[in-house]
């Protein structure tokens, strides 16, 4: 009887203890770090539609360890949310929901090819993820102007917003039902243009632009690139009405080794451009159906490291 007793007040005092570090943890701001990323990512997971693929994010659960859900990613440190990797899970969503940038201490977030109704990004909000390295809502159903936001994620090494890429035109209007492939009602830069977009990015190294329009950057797409982004190794700009020539100042990003311009500039707005493509270290090169009434110096036909050159249509 003795033993039962004292048994039974343990239990009650661990009760008790229980209960009072919980309330005193409600001050602790880790725990409350803890409590707001959860909240955050459930209301995420409230803003979308799960009807393409039902069992999408379904181990976001709450009151569950959320640095063990699908697609969330965790640092070291108590339960910071690091990355969140959502690519190609058919989600859907009419726009992102804001909550998104109260995970401040996100390095990589992948939300491609989920589809977003075709609505704007939001105008602000972006810049409260300073920490971001990499970014890609490629293939996602967003249309309009780019939020300046993104160009003050100085951080950043990979950026992808394309809309489009070279070989999966088909396949991405296909998954959205879209019956004219207009790729130019997508996403754009205008203000900002491409050069107030990347002026701050100077980490980048990998941008992908396809299907973005650019017709209002007018010249200065190519002297901006190549004045701002010094480490760029890929740049895929296919499809995006580039007007302006292609400058003989990219040639002065040696690190550069894959260029796509595939598919832009109107004719009558690059009479004759004299090409200066000294790009020695590119491997692979394609200017495919850009229109380009162009001298190509036989350097490029000397390049050893050129693995793909693509000048059909040209
Ligand atoms: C972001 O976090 C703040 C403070 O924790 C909160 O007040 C706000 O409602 C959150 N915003 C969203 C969109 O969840
Ligand atoms: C972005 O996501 C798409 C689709 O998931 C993928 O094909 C592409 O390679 C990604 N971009 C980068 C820069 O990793
Ligand atoms: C780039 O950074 C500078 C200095 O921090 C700032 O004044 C400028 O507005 C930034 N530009 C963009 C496009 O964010």
């Amino acid at each position: 009887m003795a033993l039962i007793s004292w048994v039974l007040l343990l239990f009650l005092a661990v009760l008790s203890a229980l209960a009072t570090s919980g309330a005193q943890d409600d001050g602790n701001p880790v725990l409350r770090c803890h409590l707001d990323q959860a909240a955050t990512l459930l209301q995420l997971k409230k803003s979308f539609s799960f009807f393409r693929y039902p069992i999408a994010l379904v181990s976001w659960q709450d009151g569950t360890d959320y640095c063990l859900w699908e697609g969330v990613i965790c640092s070291n440190s108590p339960g910071h949310v690091t990355a969140l990797e959502l690519g190609g899970r058919a989600l859907y969503s009419l726009g992102l929901d804001p909550a998104i940038f109260n995970l401040t201490l996100l390095q990589r977030l992948d939300l491609s090819m989920n589809y977003f109704g075709q609505y704007s990004l939001p105008a602000n909000g972006f810049e409260r993820l300073s920490l971001l390295t990499h970014l890609n809502l490629s293939k996602s159903g967003f249309q309009g102007q780019i939020p300046i936001g993104i160009g003050k994620l100085a951080n950043l090494i990979s950026l992808d917003l394309s809309v489009l890429g070279y070989s999966a035109l088909e396949d991405s209007l296909d998954g959205y039902d879209n019956s004219s492939p207009d790729v130019t009602s997508w996403l754009w830069l205008q203000e900002p243009n491409l050069e107030n977009l990347v002026g701050n990015l100077t980490n980048l190294k990998e941008l992908y632009l396809d299907g973005v329009d650019m017709s209002s950057s007018a010249n200065d797409w190519c002297d901006a690139l190549a004045k701002f982004l010094p480490n760029l190794r890929i740049l895929s700009l296919s499809y995006c009405n580039l007007v302006g020539p292609i400058c003989p100042s990219l040639s002065a990003l040696h690190s550069l080794t894959v260029i796509n311009l595939h598919d832009n500039f109107d004719t009558s707005a690059t009479p004759h451009q004299a090409l200066f493509m000294d790009f020695l270290h590119s491997s692979v090169l394609q200017l495919a159906w850009s229109n380009l009434q162009a001298w190509f110096p036989c350097r490029i036909f000397r390049l050893n490291t050129l693995r793909g050159l693509d000048l059909s249509g040209t």
